[in-house]
């Protein structure tokens, strides 16, 4: 379950508390406002990798957080959550629908993920994604101290970093884009493909996932605006905003580069292991083992219930290895963990039904009366479990068919601190750039995804070992205090020679934010 957020009362505005040097911009909020059935309601911790991501920097920094607090229609003061300052922005039921479930999450998640399931196009979704970029933007400008540092997250709010530089030319500004950045071919498809490269170049810093990221937004910005390219970096020529009255001078904006660069997200690895080596998790992995029938080998999948993620091409896989006999289910159970995602969106809706008949089959034609093929969950479930579930499973199965980076397959390995366990993964995640070692998978191969179900169930001791370790020794050393400090550093960079370094220069303030971040 979600955790209570703490001091969620703690009176806070942005009027008493003179402005943040450090704002975090995104479309969730790390606490969600729930309302139970009984009409009460609570803070909770939000879930996604995000959130997991971002809270360790914040804390550190002493920043504001802007953004929403996932339920429409309703207004909140900025408040302290955890030694959070959270600033929270509203949306209208009507803009949930337009912004979030339409333009974000089906317009641009299946554009910006190859297009595995069609993109709709609908001018009003667009309209509405202008608005409410133009109101995270606002708030963002209005809680931001004099010359502050502003990290604005993710493809629902990639307008907000022009309409910040606009209103507020003084603020440092990066963006980092959590899921690829498609090819041009498929990019270009966007009616908005000018408004959003445009957007986008507001920043200082555009950071992505992978190498591959970052050279498809370089390439739709020599398309579409024709700006010169320098592999890093892009060279923003300076604009002059005619006057409209006439004693008025203008706007001028100078000559920008902006660097556009991969920085591959991470997970605060240790806190994983740390979890790992308590002797109630492992004893509560024992415990799952037990309750699925002792199997020699237990096989795992976690993820959101998202079509990107290539649940059902694992599922056909699985079946087939157990219709051909290659797997006795006496020997083998599936735990797919689920959790609900996005379900008003007809595609999502769709997915559930494709998913839950094919577990249903599965379990129907293979499942004895001792032992299930599947066990399906379609749930969250708290990280303490997580980790259990991570230790009790032999094999991670990462069949995703586009994905950012995927974390899951970061916490899998830094939970196996016994060395023990592999990694099944696609090469379409993120992921698979940095772990090398996993046993790497197209996922639209279903003979290559069986084969490496068996090579991976049968792997030796010993080379599961030499995996895992050098995998484990990559995750623990990138973590996410090392991602946030080397895209802050990259910010700071961007900005060196233009401030005054001095203790009330919050470009310096950030320098010591970082080094605090790097020692932590
Ligand atoms: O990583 C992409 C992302 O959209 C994050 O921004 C978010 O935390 C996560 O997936 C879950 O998505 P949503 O906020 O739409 O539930």
């Amino acid at each position: 379950m979600a955790q209570r957020a703490h001091g969620a009362n703690e009176n806070m505005t942005p009027e008493n508390s003179g402005g943040y040097d450090f704002v975090v911009v995104s479309n969730r909020l790390p606490v969600d406002h729930v309302i139970a059935d009984d009409g009460s309601s609570t803070w909770q911790h939000s879930p996604g990798g995000l959130v997991t991501a971002l809270e360790p920097v914040m804390r550190a920094a002493d920043g504001a957080w802007v953004g929403w607090a996932g339920q429409p229609d309703l207004e909140f003061k900025p408040f302290v959550s955890d030694g959070i300052h959270i600033v929270p922005v509203t949306l209208s039921s009507d803009e949930v629908e337009n912004y979030y479930e339409g333009f974000s999450n089906d317009t641009l998640w299946p554009l910006y993920h190859d297009v595995i399931a069609p993109p709709s196009y609908h001018r009003e979704w667009w309209e509405s994604y202008v608005l409410v970029n133009q109101r995270f933007a606002d708030a963002a400008a209005a809680v931001s101290a004099a010359g502050a540092v502003v990290w604005v997250q993710d493809y629902q709010l990639q307008l907000v970093p022009k309409m910040l530089r606009t209103a507020r030319p003084d603020l440092t500004i990066g963006f980092f884009n959590h899921i690829p950045f498609p090819p041009y071919g498929i990019y270009s498809q966007l009616p908005w493909r000018t408004q959003i490269v445009e957007g986008l170049l507001g920043a200082d810093v555009i950071g992505f996932q992978r190498v591959a990221d970052a050279s498809n937004f370089s390439r739709a910005v020599r398309r579409l605006v024709g700006y010169v390219t320098k592999n890093p970096y892009i060279e923003v020529p300076g604009t002059e905003v005619p006057a409209s009255e006439p004693n008025d001078q203008g706007q001028r904006q100078p000559p920008r580069r902006v660097l556009a660069k991969a920085f591959p997200i991470s997970i605060d690895s240790s806190s994983f292991e740390e979890l790992a080596r308590r002797p109630e998790i492992q004893a509560r992995a024992k415990e799952i083992r037990d309750g699925l029938g002792n199997p020699k080998t237990i096989m795992l999948g976690v993820d959101r219930l998202d079509y990107t993620k290539g649940i059902g091409h694992r599922l056909k896989a699985y079946g087939e290895l157990l219709a051909e006999g290659r797997l006795d289910v006496e020997d083998v159970t599936l735990v797919q963990v689920a959790s609900p995602s996005r379900e008003r969106v007809q595609a999502y809706m769709q997915l559930r039904d494709e998913i839950e008949l094919t577990v249903g089959r599965i379990n129907g034609d293979f499942a004895t009366m001792s032992h299930t093929a599947i066990s399906y969950h379609h749930h969250g479930y708290p990280r303490e479990e997580m980790v259990a579930l991570y230790l009790a499973a032999d094999v991670m199965l990462v069949t995703a068919l586009r994905d950012g980076m995927n974390l899951v397959a970061k916490e899998y390995v830094a939970s196996r601190f016994d060395g023990n366990g592999v990694l099944v993964l696609s090469e379409f995640a993120g992921a698979s750039d940095e772990l090398r070692r996993s046993l790497r998978i197209n996922p639209h191969d279903i003979d290559g995804v069986k084969d490496a179900m068996i090579q991976a169930i049968e792997m030796p001791q010993l080379e599961q070992q030499r995996r895992m370790r050098a995998m484990r020794k990559l995750v623990l050393r990138n973590d996410v205090n090392q991602w946030s400090a080397d895209f802050l550093s990259a910010l700071r960079g961007s900005k060196n020679g233009d401030s005054v370094k001095d203790s009330e220069d919050p470009l310096g303030e950030l320098e010591w934010t970082i080094e605090r971040i790097r020692r932590h």
